[in-house]
């Protein structure tokens, strides 16, 4: 169960050598290096919380404050910078499920040495009212500098009649 996890890690005090916090304290901006476990730790513990805001859509502002820099370098194409992603992520996550597709969900080096963690999921609309209007997936790209998230990147993609592989979305 998410729900169980994500009160696991609230519950508890995380420490990664110098790098410590409570739930209340921010990875930002950067408390260090960190170790390949530690930042797929880290970046499990960021989707887990965000991810819930599809119950509770203030844990999208609560996410953003503890693991993404304020000053967040944002290439999405609906909206472009933290401010702005957390107004639009709290609106939308609150209208839709989401499941992560087929544990693709990691973190790994950039052949130009950014640290990178990537998650692929899957949103589907809770009513006819959702912000999209369809089945729709997810690949998030967020740099870390650290602990800390500096930039992110995504690719998306909404169902429609033309849709006909039976694989999507996986
Ligand atoms: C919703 O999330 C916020 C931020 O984490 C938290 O302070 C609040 O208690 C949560 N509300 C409920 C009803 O769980
Ligand atoms: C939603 O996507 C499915 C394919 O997954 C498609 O058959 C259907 O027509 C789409 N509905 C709308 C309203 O786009």
């Amino acid at each position: 169960m998410r729900f169980s996890s994500i009160v696991a890690v609230a519950a508890s005090f995380l420490t990664f050598g110098s790098v410590s916090a409570n739930k209340d304290k921010s990875y930002c901006p950067s408390q260090g290096g960190i170790s390949h476990a530690q930042r797929v730790q880290l970046f499990k513990q960021f989707t887990d919380e965000l991810f819930s805001a599809t119950n509770n859509g203030s844990e999208v502002a609560a996410a953003f404050a503890k693991y993404v820099s304020p000053s967040l370098i944002e290439h999405t194409a609906s909206s472009n910078s933290f401010g702005s992603d957390v107004g639009f992520l709290s609106a939308l996550f609150p209208t839709v499920n989401v499941a992560i597709i087929a544990g693709i969900e990691g973190c790994f080096k950039s052949t130009v040495g950014g640290h990178i963690c990537t998650v692929h999921y899957k949103a589907t609309p809770k009513s006819a009212q959702s912000f999209i209007t369809n089945t729709t997936v997810i690949s998030d790209y967020y740099r870390y500098d650290g602990t800390c998230i500096v930039e992110h990147w995504d690719s998306t993609m909404t169902a429609n009649a033309q849709t006909t592989n039976p694989n999507f979305p996986g």
